[in-house]
């Protein structure tokens, strides 16, 4: 299932790498923007996917928001995380593509066409880059590097999310920003960062990548609670139980305990 799945992937990446003539719109803020190629790969991969199984639920950011199936599978997809970095030509993109069984998280493909990066995972089989097994770093708080965003598409939040970014700056490494969470993720997965915060992530944003890290040995949560794969949810992640509490420490106290929405 897992080959099946990273082929179709695969070929979704060649049509988004090779996409040039696309159209930019926005998504009601002018931050949130959506090109002809999100649409476009998202109605390749809802094809495929259901083909592959069929029977099975399609959950995507581009028109098929519908809820997870409490059994059977359900697919939850974003064609491209990343399109702000896509619509300008910068090459950090993930096509994410979970596969929930019974509501759980069973199998995470993330990959980045441009940069010919395939991250795999199956509950219980591990986590793989380009077929090569990956893992998290053992690096401590103070050794690490925090990928954070400021919320760029409702910045009625940016404010505590910069505060939250002020107080973690000066006890790591550095704050680095690249523009996909679900690459992020993997990073994370395959030891190139330690720490993860933001506010509000979709379940196509970050679906597909928990699987990645939780079989990379990292750990990934919500605001006090676990990851909702139905709803936008706060996403706090680290390479140990200790480095992501230190994160969600400091966001809980500087959002006084309570979810913003
Ligand atoms: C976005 C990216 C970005 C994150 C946003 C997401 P999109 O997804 O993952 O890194 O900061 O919260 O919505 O809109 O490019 O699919
Ligand atoms: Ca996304
Ligand atoms: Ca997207």
């Amino acid at each position: 299932m897992l080959a099946e799945i990273e082929k179709i992937v695969r070929l979704s990446g060649k049509n988004v790498r090779e996409s040039v003539d696309f159209t930019v719109t926005d998504k009601g803020t002018r931050e949130n923007l959506v090109t002809s190629a999100d649409i476009e790969n998202e109605k390749f991969l809802k094809k495929e996917l259901l083909e592959l199984i069929p029977g099975s639920v399609f959950k995507g950011e581009e028109g098929d928001d519908v809820p997870v199936a409490k059994e059977g599978y359900t697919w939850i997809v974003d064609p491209i995380d990343g399109t702000t970095n896509f619509s300008r030509g910068i090459p950090e993109v993930g096509i994410s593509v979970a596969l929930m069984k019974d509501a759980q998280p069973y199998i995470g493909v993330v990959y980045n066409p441009f940069t010919d990066s395939m991250y795999t995972a199956q509950i219980g089989e591990g986590a793989f880059k380009n077929g090569k097994p990956i893992r998290v770093s053992n690096r401590s708080f103070e050794d690490g590097i925090f990928f954070t965003a400021w919320c760029a598409y409702d910045k009625r939040l940016s404010a505590p999310c910069f505060e939250v970014s002020e107080r973690l700056h000066p006890r790591c490494n550095d704050i680095r920003r690249i523009g996909t969470a679900a690459v992020e993720l993997c990073m994370l997965a395959e030891g190139a960062a330690e720490m993860y915060f933001e506010i509000r992530l979709c379940p196509w944003d970050f679906a597909a990548a928990s699987v990645v890290l939780f079989e990379a040995g990292g750990h990934i949560c919500s605001f006090g609670g676990p990851l909702d794969y139905d709803n936008p949810c706060p996403v706090i992640a680290g390479n140990s139980p200790k480095n992501l509490m230190s994160v969600a420490n400091v966001v809980v106290d500087v959002f006084d305990g309570k979810r913003p929405y």
